[in-house]
């Protein structure tokens, strides 16, 4: 696409001045038959942004992972500010200045956020030290955190700004964040952006942002790497593309995106989205396939959280429900999987009303729910996918 690419296949680098924070060269991974990296090379440069842009599966969770020690790269090396090194674990990594705040957290959820943010630390412990750090980075970089809340307590958007925190207070070269919007509003991810232009911008840090949304590499980034099927496919500065050339090559094929605002090609829409209201009005049926009418809920402290809700989706739909996290979303979920016990109302399936609070009732009549975090609630990670998969006997 432009000299980056040829150069850094090369192996050479196209900076001048002090070398990259990190150089990774020709790095290499492979699962059994899949090649999840294939020969990669990356610089990340302090005071830039770096975009890592690919489908699910194009590798980049996989080279972020070499990059911090949580996989050994089967060839390849790494150098930190031109200096060859090992990265063997995250130890070594934290060492070499690099942090990352992964796309799964790893919070203890029963500690409040210093606590959360000391756990590692070996030396002996300085509670008033480390909160009044945690408040003083918190207020630095805009994160609205406070030391002392229950990480419980947390919404995921909060949660994530813990473990940047946590990331902040080692005072990395470089900072690592794999699909850190997949859990954020647009709102909160706005806001994460403003803080990364401050650490790469006032501190000379560098970022490698992982992302498969094009709109906000295109928005937070000064410089992107596109990968596919873990080979580099493209380089370049973010001020010399556009959505749809980042698109062509993330899935290497030309595609439109006018459904998303992002382009302007009509002809050839990737999604189609329905617009004419007249469209497809026949296969949407006047009654409700699913119903709930002044549902009430609370939470175990007795704080109410659905309160009289009622909502009906009819057969053909697709029914968008937008809120500010923290409103009840999380309870109406609770409550179609069967784990939320309902104080009043009623949960009706083709106009029939389902018995209240019996676990397992609303999923034996077919409703299925992919929960928010499929980690924490949707898979148990120790079995197999197809023992996942196993009919449950209610
Ligand atoms: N621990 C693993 N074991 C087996 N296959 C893996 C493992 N980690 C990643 N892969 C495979 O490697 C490929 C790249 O995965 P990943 O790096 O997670 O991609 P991305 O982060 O771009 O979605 C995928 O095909 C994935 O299934
Ligand atoms: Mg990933």
């Amino acid at each position: 696409m432009n000299e980056l690419a040829n150069s850094s296949t090369s192996g050479g680098s196209v900076f001048t001045g002090p070398p990259p924070a990190v150089t990774a060269e020709k790095l290499s991974k492979t699962y059994g038959s899949v090649r999840a990296c294939d020969e990669v090379d990356i610089e990340l440069v302090r005071g830039e942004i770096h975009g890592v842009l690919g489908e699910n599966g194009a590798g980049k969770s996989t080279l972020m992972k070499m990059l911090i020690g949580l996989v050994l790269p089967d060839k390849g090396s790494i150098a930190v500010d031109g200096k060859p090194v090992t990265i063997r674990d995250p130890l070594d990594a934290a060492d070499l200045g690099i942090g990352m705040v992964h796309q799964h957290f790893s919070l203890v959820e029963a500690l409040t956020v210093w606590e959360n943010v000391a756990l590692g630390d070996n030396s002996r412990l300085d509670k008033s030290r480390i909160r009044d750090r945690v408040a003083e980075l918190s207020h630095e970089y805009g994160l609205d955190v406070n030391p002392d809340d229950r990480v419980e307590d947390l919404p995921v958007g909060m949660r994530q700004r813990v473990e940047l925190l946590k990331c902040l207070r080692r005072d990395p070269s470089v900072l690592i964040l794999d699909e850190p919007t997949s859990v954020l509003t647009p709102e909160e991810s706005e806001q994460l952006f403003d803080s990364l232009r401050k650490v790469v911008g006032e501190e000379n840090r560098a970022v490698a942002l992982v992302s498969h949304r094009l709109s906000e590499i295109l928005h937070a980034t000064d410089r992107i790497t596109i990968m596919r099927n873990g080979a580099v496919i493209d380089r370049c500065l973010t001020k010399d593309t556009d959505a749809n050339s980042l698109a062509r090559s993330m899935v290497g094929r030309e595609v439109g995106l006018s459904y998303s605002g992002l382009g302007n090609s009509s002809k050839d829409s990737a999604i189609k989205v329905k617009s004419e209201p007249g469209d497809e009005s026949e296969k949407i049926k006047e009654e409700f396939l699913l119903e709930l009418q002044g549902i009430t809920t609370s939470s175990t402290l007795g704080v109410r959280e659905l309160n009289d809700f009622s909502l009906g989706v009819r057969q053909g739909e697709i029914f968008g429900i937008a809120g500010v996290e923290g409103n009840g979303q999380s309870s109406l979920v609770e409550v179609l999987s069967g784990l939320k016990r309902v104080s009043s109302g009623s949960v009706l399936l083709n106009g029939i009303k389902i018995p209240p609070n019996r676990f397992g009732q609303l999923a034996k009549k077919g409703v299925a729910v992919i929960p928010e975090d499929r980690h924490d609630s949707g898979v148990i990670l120790g079995m197999s996918v197809s023992e996942n998969l196993l009919p449950m006997v209610f």
